[in-house]
Order: C-alpha cells, then structure tokens, then sequence
C-alpha cells in the first residue's frame, strides 16, 4: 500500500501503520466462500422492535422465532441476521461513546437506482439515514437500528475490484478516507434525472478528510 507524503495535519490520525503494512496470511490458509450472518443482542424490551426494524430495512422476512431468537432472511440464505434478547445484556453508553466490537454493517445494492429507491421506500416506513456520503469506493448511506447498532446500505463505485483496491492505494483516499457528504434528496434527483451513473459515483474533491466529524453537521438530515 501507498505511503502517505506532504499530508496536512488534519489528516494525521490516518498515518500508515507502519508494522501491519503488507500483512497477509500464510498461502494455503482456508477462507471462507461466505460472510454469513451477524447476531445482534438486544433488551427484551427492544426485541420486536429491533426484529420489525430489520425486516423493513431488509425486505425480509422471518425464517425462525422464539423467544430467545429470531433468525431473518432476505436472499438465498437461511438467516442473515439473528436478533437475540437478553435480560443481562448491557445497554450501549448513553452519551453515545464507542464500544468494543462491531462498528457497523453494510448492505450492498446492484445499483444507484436500487439505493435510491431503497432510500424512498426506508424513508416511507419512518427510517433515516444519520450519514450520506460517498467514501470513494462506495455511495453509502448510514442509519442507526432502535438499539443504536450503525448499519450501511452501499453501491461500488467502480466496476471492478481491481479499481477499487487501486482507488484505495492512491494518496487521494489516504487523504481523505471518509469521503465526500452528499444530500439524499439530491441525490434521488441526479439518479432519476437520467445522468450518468459515473458521474453520480464520481467523489468530489473536498480536501483531507479523516472524520465523519470534519463537516458541518449535516442539517440537512432533519429535512431529508
Ligand atoms: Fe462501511
């Protein structure tokens, strides 16, 4: 991966680590053919709302209920997501600070006009995004489930891994590796205005970048 020259300051919490540079398992170690599901603990009291919340945003449906889990489906899988009730699970800190595990998950779409529907039929149902932006690699749009967990609905950018691996390497990305904001309701209109998906995709340059919170807050989220 690249290294980093004449970054300005601002960007200085996203410096190379040196030590895990080029870090790759040994050849001939098995992987995975599959990312298969992810299971979310939840207060009993949150339990159908959490399991109503994803199958909204997912378009599913339920494949398996009980009162300890629900397991939800959406594709050819048999559960993508498990919601899980626990009296003694311990709730996220109220002041919103991080905690240790999941940052969050992504759900990819086939294209920008999937997103944007998906943005208006979410939008319907009472779910917002708290963050659009467009990283570079991907157009995303964050939301936050009923218990606070953050998840992503994405599109690649580009066509091919090959791209997006080098699109990752440049010191374009190093710099600024969140990205550019976008407004949602802009962003319907450019896709249904018939313009072209590569100019949509296409990340504005605004400068260095390492935080979600370098830009104003995003008032446009109360509107949107
Ligand atoms: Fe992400």
């Amino acid at each position: 991966m690249a290294i980093m020259t004449g970054v300005d300051t601002k960007a200085s919490d996203h410096e190379p680590y040196e030590s895990l540079i080029g870090l790759k398992a040994p050849t001939g170690t098995i992987k995975p053919s599959n990312l298969c599901h992810f299971v979310l603990r939840t207060k009993p009291e949150n339990y159908q709302k959490m399991v109503k919340w994803y199958i909204d945003f997912t378009g599913g449906f339920a494949t398996h209920v009980a009162k300890s889990i629900t397991f939800i489906a959406y594709d050819e899988e048999h559960h993508r997501i498990g919601i899980a009730p626990r009296e003694d699970a311990i709730p996220r800190p109220a002041d919103g600070s991080p905690v240790v595990g999941l940052g969050h998950a992504a759900f990819g779409y086939k294209s920008l006009s999937e997103l944007a529907d998906s943005y208006e039929q979410k939008k319907k149902m009472g779910i917002r995004p708290v963050w659009v932006v467009n990283h570079g690699p991907t157009t995303s749009m964050y939301y936050v489930d009923p218990d606070g967990n953050m998840v992503e609905t994405q599109v690649d950018n580009f066509d091919t891994v090959e791209e997006t691996v080098a699109f990752m390497g440049k010191e374009e990305f190093h710099k600024n590796p969140m990205g550019a904001d976008f407004h949602p309701e802009e962003f319907v209109k450019r896709v249904r205005s018939g313009e072209d998906d590569r100019a949509i995709k296409k990340r504005p340059d605004v400068g260095p970048r390492t935080r979600k919170e370098d830009f104003p807050p995003q008032t446009y989220l109360a509107t949107c």
